[in-house]
C-alpha cells in the first residue's frame, strides 16, 4: 500500500465516523513568538481543546505536516526525520478512550491489515496527582489485546504535553495520559547495548512507534496543580512515514516510496549504493530528511538567512551538502534541486512552488558549495605542507568558511591523520568561546543593541500592569487578573471576561496603554499593610501569598491622579516612556470567561 493511499485510508475512515476534515496549519508560524514551526497536529486546536466552540464541530481529522527540530541531532537513525506527516483525530469534548481506541485498532488491524500478533499497546501507569489508567488497560483487553502485549508506564513515556512531562508544563498549557501503539518488526534481533532486556520503549529498534492517543483532559494552573479542563478531549497522532514502514515490516522509514526517488538519485550522484555501507546510510538519510524539510519550508516562502525561520532553512540545506561531503563528493546547487525536485510528486505545494523553491534552493546550496571547497583547499594544502592541524585550525575554517569539524576530521582520517581528543576538546572550547560571544551579541539585538534580557522583563512586567489597567478602563471593572507570564519576547496576560474582544476594542486598548507611555508617567512604590493597600484602591491579585506588608507600584501620582495601583513585588521602570510601545500580538479564549492576550514591546 502507497503512502498516500494510507493517508487516504485514514481520512476516509474517521470521516465516515463522522469527523470533519480539516485543513493542516502551514509549518511556518510567524504569530507566536514562543514557537517557530507546527510541530503536532494540535497546535491549531489548542482554544477549542480547551473548550471553544469549533466552526466543524466536535469530530475532527486530518494529516498535518510538521517539524521537530528537537530530532536534528537524532536524524540518520532509521526512524527519526525532522519534517514528518502526523495522521490526527480529535474529539473535542465528544468521545472518549472507549471509542477512540477501538477505532485506532480497528484502523491498523482491519483497514490497513496489520496483524494484530505484532501490535503492543501502552498506558500510564499514574504518578502522585494522576491516577493509573485502569480505564485504557481494561479497553484493549476488552478489544483483544493480550495482557502480556499491554504494557505500563511512567509520565515520561505515556504523558503528553507539548512541554513534556506535567512538572515542565507551564501555567495554562494543557495535556494529559496518553496509550501508544507500537509495531514490532519479527525479524529484528535486541542489541544488547541497549539493555538487559527489550520492551516496546525499547532504543534498540525492535519496537517502532506508530500512534499516541491523548487523552488531553488537564490544564496547569499558575500555582503548578493539575486541573480539569472544561471537558475530555481526545489527540491522536501517527507518524505517516513510520505507518508506512510499519506496512512494510521494514525497520528503517527511509525505505518507503516517498524516499525511493531521492535515495535512488542520491546514489547516482555519489556512485555508492545505500545499504552498502552502514557507516555511510546516515548520510543519505540526513540528506533525503534534510532536502524534504528544506523544500517544504522554501514551499511557504521561507528563504534562508540568519534569523528564526531562515536560519533553520539554511542549517537543513548546509547540513544536507556536508553529508555529500561525507559521502565522497561535492555537489552543485543545481544537482541538489535536481534531486530535491523528487518531491514534487508527493507535495503539491511544492509541486506548484517548485520554480521559486528551485532557484532559492540552488543559490544557497551554491553558496555553501563554494565556501566548503575553499575550506576544503585550504585544508589539503595545509595537510600536504605539514602544518599541524589542531582545533584551533579547524575552528578558524569553521569560522572563515563555515566549514564543519566533522568534515575536517574525515579529512583528516582519509589523510590517514588522526584528531586527538585533545585537539577535538579545544575546538569545542572556542566553539563555546565564539557561541557564547554570539549569544551575548544576539541578547543585544533586542532595542538597538543596549538592552539586557532582564531590561526586556521589566518593561514587560511594568507593561502587563498598564494593560491590566487599560482593559479594566476598556471593558470595565469586572476584568481581574487570573494569570500572567513574561518571557524575553514578551508577556501574557490571562483576565475574566465573558467573550473574546473586538478587534476595536484591541484598538481602543493598544491605543490607551501607548497614550499612557506617550505621557511618561512616572512609576514608584511604598511599601504598606494589605487593608492599607485595598484602602488605597490598589488592586491584587489574590491567587498570590502575600505577607503583612506589601508593596505597591503606581503608574501616575499615587496622592493625585494615577492609572494603576498593583500589589506587586516589583521590579519595575521608573517611568512608562521607558517601555517605548505595545502591541497586543494575539488572544485566546482559554477557558469559560477567560481570554488571553499576548503582547509585546514595540
Ligand atoms: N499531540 C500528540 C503528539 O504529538 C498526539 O504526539
Amino acid at each position: 500500500m502507497s503512502t498516500e493511499e494510507i493517508r487516504e485510508k485514514y481520512l476516509n475512515f474517521f470521516k465516515k465516523n463522522d469527523h470533519a476534515e480539516i485543513t493542516p496549519s502551514p509549518l511556518v508560524i510567524d504569530s507566536d513568538p514562543t514557537t517557530l514551526f507546527t510541530s503536532s497536529g494540535m497546535q491549531q486546536l489548542v482554544p477549542y481543546l480547551k473548550g471553544e466552540k469549533h466552526p466543524k464541530g466536535k469530530r475532527l481529522a486530518d494529516s498535518q505536516p510538521s517539524l521537530r527540530l528537537q530530532d536534528l541531532e537524532e536524524v540518520g537513525d532509521n526512524r527519526h526525520t525532522t519534517f514528518f506527516e502526523m495522521l490526527g483525530n480529535w474529539s473535542l469534548g465528544d468521545y472518549f478512550k472507549e471509542e477512540q481506541l477501538k477505532w485506532i485498532w480497528k484502523f491498523y488491524t482491519e483497514e490497513l491489515g496489520i496483524s494484530s500478533e505484532r501490535l503492543h499497546v501502552s498506558v500510564f501507569e499514574g504518578d502522585g496527582e494522576v491516577p493509573k489508567d485502569t480505564e485504557s488497560f481494561e479497553i484493549w483487553k476488552k478489544i483483544g489485546v493480550p495482557e502480556n502485549h499491554i504494557h505500563f508506564y511512567d509520565a515520561k513515556k505515556n504523558w503528553w504535553s507539548r512541554a513534556g512531562i506535567p512538572q515542565e508544563m507551564p501555567p495554562g498549557e494543557i495535556g494529559g495520559p496518553d496509550s501508544e501503539i507500537f509495531y514490532e518488526f519479527e525479524d529484528i534481533a535486541h542489541r544488547p547495548e541497549f539493555g538487559s532486556f527489550c520492551h516496546p520503549n525499547c532504543d534498540c529498534g525492535k519496537f517502532l512507534e506508530i500512534g499516541n492517543s491523548v487523552f488531553m483532559q488537564y490544564q496547569k494552573t499558575d500555582d503548578g496543580k493539575l486541573i480539569d479542563l472544561p471537558q475530555k478531549n481526545v489527540d491522536f497522532g501517527g507518524g505517516l512515514e513510520r505507518v508506512s514502514a510499519a506496512l512494510l515490516n521494514n525497520p528503517d522509514i527511509f525505505a518507503i516510496d516517498i524516499f525511493s526517488g531521492v535515495i535512488g538519485k542520491i546514489e547516482k550522484e555519489t556512485g555508492r549504493l545505500y545499504g552498502s555501507d552502514i557507516s555511510k546510510d546516515v548520510s543519505y538519510r540526513v540528506i533525503a530528511d534534510h532536502l524534504r524539510a528544506a523544500v517544504n519550508l522554501l514551499a511557504e516562502g521561507v528563504i534562508p538567512g540568519n534569523k528564526l525561520h531562515g536560519y533553520v532553512l539554511r542549517r537543513l540545506v548546509r547540513r544536507a551538502m556536508f553529508h555529500f561531503h561525507l559521502l565522497g563528493s561535492g555537489i552543485s546547487g543545481s544537482a541538489v534541486s535536481h534531486i530535491a525536485e523528487e518531491y514534487r510528486k508527493y507535495y503539491p505545494n511544492v509541486d506548484k512552488n517548485w520554480q521559486f523553491i528551485d532557484e532559492n534552493l540552488t543559490a544557497e546550496a551554491t553558496r555553501f558549495e563554494a565556501a566548503l571547497k575553499r575550506g576544503l583547499a585550504k585544508l589539503t594544502r595545509a595537510v600536504s605542507e605539514g602544518v599541524e592541524i589542531d582545533g584551533k585550525f579547524a575552528f578558524d575554517l569553521y569560522q572563515t568558511e563555515g566549514f564543519p569539524l566533522e568534515l575536517s576530521m574525515e579529512i583528516l582520517k582519509q589523510n590517514g591523520m588522526n584528531f586527538t581528543r585533545d585537539e577535538k576538546n579545544s575546538f569545542e572550547e572556542e566553539f563555546e568561546k565564539h557561541k557564547s560571544a554570539s549569544r551575548s551579541a544576539s541578547a543585544g539585538m533586542f532595542k538597538g543593541g543596549l538592552a539586557e534580557a532582564s531590561e526586556i522583563t521589566t518593561k514587560l512586567h511594568t507593561a502587563t500592569h498598564v494593560l491590566h489597567a487599560a482593559l479594566r478602563q476598556v471593558l470595565g471593572e469586572h476584568v481581574g487578573q487570573k494569570g500572567s507570564h513574561i518571557t524575553n519576547e514578551r508577556l501574557r496576560f490571562d483576565f475574566s471576561n465573558q467573550q473574546k474582544l473586538s478587534d476595536k476594542e484591541i484598538g481602543q486598548i493598544e491605543d490607551l496603554i501607548n497614550l499612557k507611555i506617550a505621557e511618561d508617567l512616572p512609576v514608584t512604590f511604598s511599601v504598606m499593610s494589605l487593608p492599607d493597600a485595598i484602602a488605597s484602591g490598589a488592586m491584587h491579585f489574590f491567587a498570590e501569598k502575600y505577607g503583612q506588608e506589601v508593596k505597591v507600584y503606581t503608574v501616575g501620582d499615587p496622592k493625585g491622579i494615577w492609572f494603576s495601583k498593583e500589589v506587586c513585588g516589583g521590579p519595575h521602570v521608573t517611568h512608562t516612556g521607558e517601555i517605548g510601545g505595545v502591541k497586543i500580538i494575539k488572544q485566546e479564549k482559554i477557558g469559560s470567561g477567560i481570554i488571553r492576550l499576548y503582547a509585546t514591546i514595540k
